[in-house]
């Protein structure tokens, strides 16, 4: 997935990818950005001798929630290191009908219904405004490669979906989850935004892989519950490495 031989590619681990297995860890650096400091060292290694960057979106152990990441300091401790292909793992809610637990999904779009976070680089003094093409949020090409992987892996995914990005910590209400379906979105997470226009805004090539951890609310006769966000996670993760690897690798 490297644009060129060289380059890192970026892995932002989130709930339930704290540590990536497989990687063949080199070194473990505290860095700092002018945004502050990102969620946890950057781990550097090789994942089949792709060189991959590591960044555990919650922090090493996972303590930073969903509305308090730095997504700024994250993605620009990232760009510092030489990173230009980004992939964001997200656990997320599922409402479209075949994005049940455990299924691993690679969105192709966004609706961002998050608020009050710091969503741009572009602030304080200016010396023009400007305003970055988001029509397409996520980059083809990493899409496809790890579409690819999927498949190849053989495990249940969906090459497409309409990621939509809420606030949390809590979970959403029915009627917020019946919204969102009227509003076409197909998966429900927190940390999908603003982490993909930040990269956007770096110039950086950004791909979403989502984890399936529970039906969306409402979406069945129970309420959600961690036992059952664990056991998918359980059941769901080791693809989900297992399509990380073999689309770096390519
Ligand atoms: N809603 C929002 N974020 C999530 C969910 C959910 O149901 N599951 C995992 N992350």
């Amino acid at each position: 997935m490297a644009a060129s031989s060289i380059q890192p590619v970026g892995i932002i681990g989130g709930t339930g990818l704290t540590t990536l297995a497989g990687l063949r860890i080199e070194g473990e650096s505290a860095v700092t950005t002018e945004w502050g400091e990102p969620s946890a060292p950057l781990v550097r290694g090789t994942l089949d001798r792709q060189p991959v960057i590591f960044l555990a979106r919650h922090g090493n152990p996972h303590r930073i929630p969903p509305h308090q990441v730095n997504y700024r300091a994250n993605l620009m401790a990232l760009y510092q290191a030489g990173v230009r292909t980004v992939v964001g793992v997200n656990a997320v809610g599922g409402i479209h009908p075949d994005m049940g637990p455990a299924h691993v999904v690679i969105p192709d779009q966004i609706i961002d219904y998050t608020w009050g976070r710091a969503c741009t680089f572009f602030e304080g003094e200016l010396d023009s405004v400007t305003h970055i093409d988001f029509t397409y949020p996520y980059d083809r090409e990493a899409r496809e490669l790890l579409i690819e992987a999927a498949r190849a892996e053989s495990i249940g995914f969906s090459g497409f979906g309409v990621y939509g990005a809420t606030q949390g910590p809590r979970l959403e209400t029915a009627a917020e989850i019946r919204r969102m379906e009227r509003d076409g979105c197909d998966l429900v997470g927190m940390t999908g935004m603003p982490e993909a226009v930040l990269a956007a805004e770096l110039g950086m090539r950004y791909a979403c892989l989502g984890l399936v951890v529970n039906w969306a609310a409402g979406k069945t006769d129970h309420i959600i519950t961690m036992d059952e966000i664990e056991a998918a996670i359980e059941q769901g993760m080791s693809g989900v490495k297992r399509v990380l690897a073999r689309s770096v690798a390519s």
